[in-house]
């Protein structure tokens, strides 16, 4: 397939640029970047660059843009200001919303009034649209919550089904991404690695993760299958409780498991931000039985070790 990515320079897109060209198709990249600042480990020739700020609306009618929109097949739609980078200010609040739900927004607009109709389009949310909870279980069902992130998903997935109507839409509710070399597990690693992880906060909150490989597995999947259709919780089939994942890490590096930290310090780095690792959620898939997809990593012991084992 000719594919659009968006939002694929980061931390997935680095696992996922890789695993499309394996998978034969030809790829246009996105990003506000130059082409040499990319932290995609494959030569420059062997895929398509516009260096474009889809957050800005004029750029959208740019040329180049709007002939590899017509050409493409399938796009692919990542694009996020990262969520637990940076304090939640106002401002940093209003970035994390405007980046997605701008973005989507001027994609499906653009679509629909060039008549372009890719036949798959693949969308990201998150788990944070259930909101945050000790107890309860959410499955692709479940109301949304009433949180901020919840709020922004529920928003940035109502912008998303403004797609043109003969494109088949893929949602996906993306968990914890794991992998060493970003996300939550890239943050807790070098605490556990010198001898000082322990849970963060009081260790009984849900996580619901997803290895990377699994993610990118499924939006490959989602690509080329058309029974893929509306919206998916891209987690693996078992969540586990904070103490438990720490616990977990400390032993696939032979490392201790230490207090937990507390949640204080975490609610100084990221603010507001802090409530989704301190109340976490627990969200399992029922669309995504193994006849649909096969994890590679459906338990977390063996998805911390493949992270970690470099
Ligand atoms: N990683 C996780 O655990 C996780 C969990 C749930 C959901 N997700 C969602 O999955 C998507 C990809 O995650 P990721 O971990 O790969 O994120 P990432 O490493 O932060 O990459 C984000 C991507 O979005 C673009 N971007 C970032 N801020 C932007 C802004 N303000 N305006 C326009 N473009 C912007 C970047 O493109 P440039 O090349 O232009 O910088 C990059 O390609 C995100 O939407 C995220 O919300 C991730």
């Amino acid at each position: 397939m000719r594919l659009l990515l968006l939002g694929c320079t980061g931390f997935v897109g680095k696992e996922l640029v890789p695993a499309l060209l394996k998978e034969g198709h030809e790829l246009c990249i996105i990003s506000r970047k130059n082409i040499n600042n990319l932290k995609i480990n494959i030569p420059l020739d062997k895929f398509k660059f516009l260096k474009i700020d889809l957050s800005k609306k004029q750029n959208w009618s740019n040329e180049n843009l709007l002939s590899n929109l017509k050409d493409s097949d399938g796009i692919i739609n990542l694009i996020g200001e990262p969520i637990a980078d940076k304090k939640w200010t106002d401002i940093q609040k209003e970035e994390i919303k405007k980046s997605r739900i701008n973005t989507t927004k001027f994609l499906m607009e653009t679509l629909k009034k060039s008549r372009i109709n890719p036949k798959v389009i693949v969308n990201g949310s998150a788990i944070g649209f259930y909101g945050t909870s000790l107890t309860q279980e959410f499955n692709e069902n479940s109301q949304s919550g009433k949180d901020f992130l919840a709020n922004l998903c529920n928003k940035w997935e109502e912008v998303a089904n403004g797609k043109p109507f003969f494109s088949r839409l893929v949602i996906f509710r993306i968990g914890i991404v794991l992998e060493a070399e970003g996300g939550a597990l890239g943050k807790m690693l070098p605490v556990f690695k010198i001898g000082l992880g322990g849970p963060i906060g009081d260790g009984n909150q849900w996580m619901s993760w997803i290895h990377r490989s699994d993610l990118c597995g499924l939006i490959i999947k989602a690509l080329v299958d058309k029974q893929f259709s509306g919206v998916y919780n891209a987690v693996a089939p078992e969540p586990v409780l904070m103490k438990y994942f720490s616990k977990t890490l400390g032993r696939c590096l032979k490392r201790p498991d230490l207090l937990p930290v507390p949640g204080s310090i975490l609610k100084l780095l990221l603010g507001d931000g802090a409530k989704l690792v301190l109340d976490g959620q627990k969200v399992i898939s029922i669309k995504l039985q193994e006849k649909v997809y096969k994890f590679k990593y459906p338990l977390l012991e063996k998805a911390i070790y493949a992270s970690t084992k470099n």
